[in-house]
């Protein structure tokens, strides 16, 4: 009886979860200014980057994933099993007749350049041939509509589109949440830090002879120097990137550059840039005060969680904790690690204090026994240097006995 009513129970829990995942669809969402309608999750996509690639992997997409195209640096190591299953259609966009070979019902990709005419074609027309699509809102081709500041909330917002669009939104929540806890853990190591805001740091993206390419106040580096709570010596610039002065940037005198690190435009090119005279006298440039990083981390993705861990975690090692950084480490870190030494010793400087009050008290009641002092301090005859220690105190003794008397 009770079995059967159970396994009822677990049966109808079942069909109720199965049916709500019916209900979810269709999905209807507007994304960039257009209006996109999925009546069921989608069986064939096609990311178009590597940050779509990466979050539909992220959510376990892959056996719905018929192509892939597009990666800026290697797939991250965990996906990498996943990644290669899926076919990869280009090395960069693939041609539309590509793409449509593959009968895609879903096209996602992290920038509008994946929808021009040669490529996936406008997106009107993809869903005219019934191909839904989807861009990051943050590289919505109408710029008014991408956030003003992108923030790690536009990020999990773009996961969760995702996963409602594929009937995933539980993975999502999950994923959202665990990348929330991260960004918590990074968050609670660097709180005893309290000069975090006074390091300034440098995001240098690229150079050529117009200028320097750094991360802005408002896009992907912007947002991760933010959650960090380190200062951007660049916030002050409009946009994700902004170009700038190589005298602007000497003047910015940064504490930690970023190396961004792209296939194109690789991390070491750029450090033979700031070895030149007139940069290598920067401060940070002598200390080598610099960190890498892959080009996939700098767009908004799941991997800018990764990146706060990374910077954040060079910051405890390379400039909290390091010797010569010693002296940037605040007060309150003291505190976490030092408290329980200065508790420590005040206690036993007391317990001394009670000991050497007692020992006192009793050396003194002893003192008022002259048979027992005697005993004690018996010296050995004909030893001079003994006998001198003695006297001093018998002296010390007498005074004592007297003081009592
Ligand atoms: C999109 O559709 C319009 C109207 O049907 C057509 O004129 C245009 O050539 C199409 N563009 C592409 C890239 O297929
Ligand atoms: C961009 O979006 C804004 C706000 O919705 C709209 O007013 C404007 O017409 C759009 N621009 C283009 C070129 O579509
Ligand atoms: C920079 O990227 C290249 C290829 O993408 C890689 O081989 C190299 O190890 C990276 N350098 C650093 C310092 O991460
Ligand atoms: C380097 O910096 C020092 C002090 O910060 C300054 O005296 C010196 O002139 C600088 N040298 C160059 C080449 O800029």
């Amino acid at each position: 009886m009770f079995a059967a009513a159970t396994s009822a129970s677990v049966l109808f829990v079942v069909r109720l979860s199965l049916c709500s995942a019916e209900e979810s669809f269709p999905v209807t969402l507007t994304n960039c200014g257009f209006e996109v309608t999925f009546e069921s999750a989608p069986e064939r996509a096609v990311t178009m980057n590597q940050a779509a690639t990466e979050i539909m992997l992220a959510l376990e997409l892959e056996d719905s994933m018929v192509g892939t195209a597009y990666l800026d640096d290697a797939i991250l190591p965990e996906y990498k099993d996943a990644y290669e299953t899926i076919p990869v259609l280009s090395e960069t966009y693939p041609p539309r007749e590509d793409l449509l070979a593959v009968d895609p019902d879903f096209i996602y990709a992290s920038y509008s350049s994946a929808f021009g005419d040669d490529y996936a074609g406008p997106r009107e027309n993809l869903t005219q041939l019934g191909i839904g699509s989807y861009v990051s809102p943050s590289a919505c081709e109408n710029r008014t509509l991408r956030p003003s500041v992108v923030t790690i909330e536009d990020v999990f917002g773009e996961i969760r589109d995702v996963a409602d669009i594929c009937g995933v939104a539980e993975t999502g929540e999950t994923l959202t949440t665990e990348l929330q806890a991260d960004l918590d853990e990074i968050n609670e190591d660097l709180l005893s830090y309290a000069e975090l805001a006074h390091i300034k740091v440098f995001w240098f993206d690229s150079f050529n002879d117009n200028g320097v390419y750094v991360g802005a106040c408002c896009g992907a580096p912007g947002m991760i120097m933010r959650l960090l709570g380190v200062t951007n010596v660049f916030e002050d610039q409009d946009g994700s990137w902004a170009t700038v002065s190589w005298d602007d940037v000497v003047a910015s005198d940064p504490d930690v550059i970023v190396l961004v690190n792209a296939t194109w435009d690789t991390a070491k090119e750029k450090i033979a840039k700031l070895l030149e005279p007139a940069l290598a006298n920067m401060s940070a440039v002598k200390d080598e005060s610099w960190v890498t990083l892959d080009f996939s981390y700098t767009t908004p993705n799941i991997r800018n969680v990764r990146a706060v861990q990374i910077l954040g975690r060079h910051l405890i090692r390379e400039v909290f904790e390091s010797n010569d950084g010693s002296s940037s480490k605040s007060k309150s870190s003291l505190k976490k690690s030092d408290v329980i030494i200065i508790v420590v010793v005040l206690v036993v400087v007391v317990l001394c204090a009670i000991v050497v009050l007692l020992l006192y008290f009793f050396d003194c009641r002893n003192k008022a026994k002259p048979t027992n002092t005697k005993d004690v301090l018996v010296p050995l005859e004909g030893d001079a240097d003994k006998g001198q220690e003695v006297e001093g105190v018998i002296t010390e003794e007498s005074k004592a006995t007297k003081g009592k008397a």
